[in-house]
């Protein structure tokens, strides 16, 4: 007899808001040539268009939000750009930390922190631990970052269970391994935007966007704001979602 799964259980969103939304950040440095400065006035600016995007999904109460910030491949920029990358990178963490308490917000870092110091690691260790008991919306940001190491990084941690006999080889399947990816035991990603033009995912979430709508925007990322977030919403809101059925 065939077995079907059952689909009583699958959240289809037709017609509902995107529970979790995933933005490719790009087109800074773009941003910046074309007004002839610095690519990391272009990051700056990309820092207030962060600060729009994750007020507007607080007030269109997303439940998710995951953000990439630095993927694992920006490592081949110039030492200034990556420098300037990690330095807004922190003075962020510590401006906005009192507000993301003030909304209920949990920050969560994902990606491959052990490339960073110790301070480093100490600041976002802090920020999360601060954030940690907020039950409104789950920050995600993605620094150094790569779908690839999130799937290979998952793999060495079953592989390990397994070699101390708590984890059983038949008992991997689909949603037990999901569990152990970076963004562990949430929500599949719905909507996936990517500004600056280009159409690829450049080693963003790969396994967590199987059935995510993608939104492309020729928009550069410091002049994204909530009307761009809306209509990508409305593009989401407006999918057939046929999950294969
Ligand atoms: C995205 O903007 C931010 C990061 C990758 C850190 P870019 O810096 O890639 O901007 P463009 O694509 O060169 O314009
Ligand atoms: C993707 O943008 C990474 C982030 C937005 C953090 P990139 O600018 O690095 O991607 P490519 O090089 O165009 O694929
Ligand atoms: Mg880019």
């Amino acid at each position: 007899m065939l077995n079907i799964p059952s689909l009583k259980n699958k959240k289809c969103l037709i017609g509902k808001n995107p529970h979790h939304v995933a933005v490719i950040m790009d087109g800074n440095g773009r941003w910046a040539e074309k007004k002839g400065k610095m690519r990391v006035v272009g990051h700056q600016e990309g820092l207030k268009a962060v600060k729009k995007v994750v007020k507007f999904a607080f007030i269109k109460k997303l439940k998710i939000l995951t953000l990439y910030a630095f993927s694992s491949e920006n490592w081949k920029r110039s030492e200034l750009e990556i420098k300037a990358l990690i330095k807004l990178f922190l003075f962020a963490l510590n401006s906005e930390i009192h507000n993301l308490t003030k909304y209920n917000i949990r920050l969560k870092i994902i990606g491959n922190l052990k490339h960073f110091n110790k301070d480093f690691q100490h600041c976002v260790q802090k920020a999360e631990e601060i954030t940690l008991k907020n039950s409104g919306l789950l920050l995600n940001i993605a620094i150094n970052y790569g779908g690839r190491w999130d799937i290979i990084q998952g793999i060495k941690k079953i592989f390990n269970r397994i070699q101390q006999k708590k984890l059983k080889l038949e008992k991997i399947n689909e949603n037990m391994f999901s569990q152990y990816l970076s963004t562990g035991n949430s929500l599949p990603v719905d909507l996936v935007i990517r500004t600056g033009g280009e159409k690829r995912i450049s080693n963003f979430l790969l396994w967590q966007i199987a059935y995510s709508e993608l939104y492309f925007t020729d928009v550069l990322w410091p002049d994204f704001n909530q009307y761009i977030f809306q209509d990508a919403i409305n593009f989401f809101i407006s999918r057939n979602r046929r999950f294969g059925g």
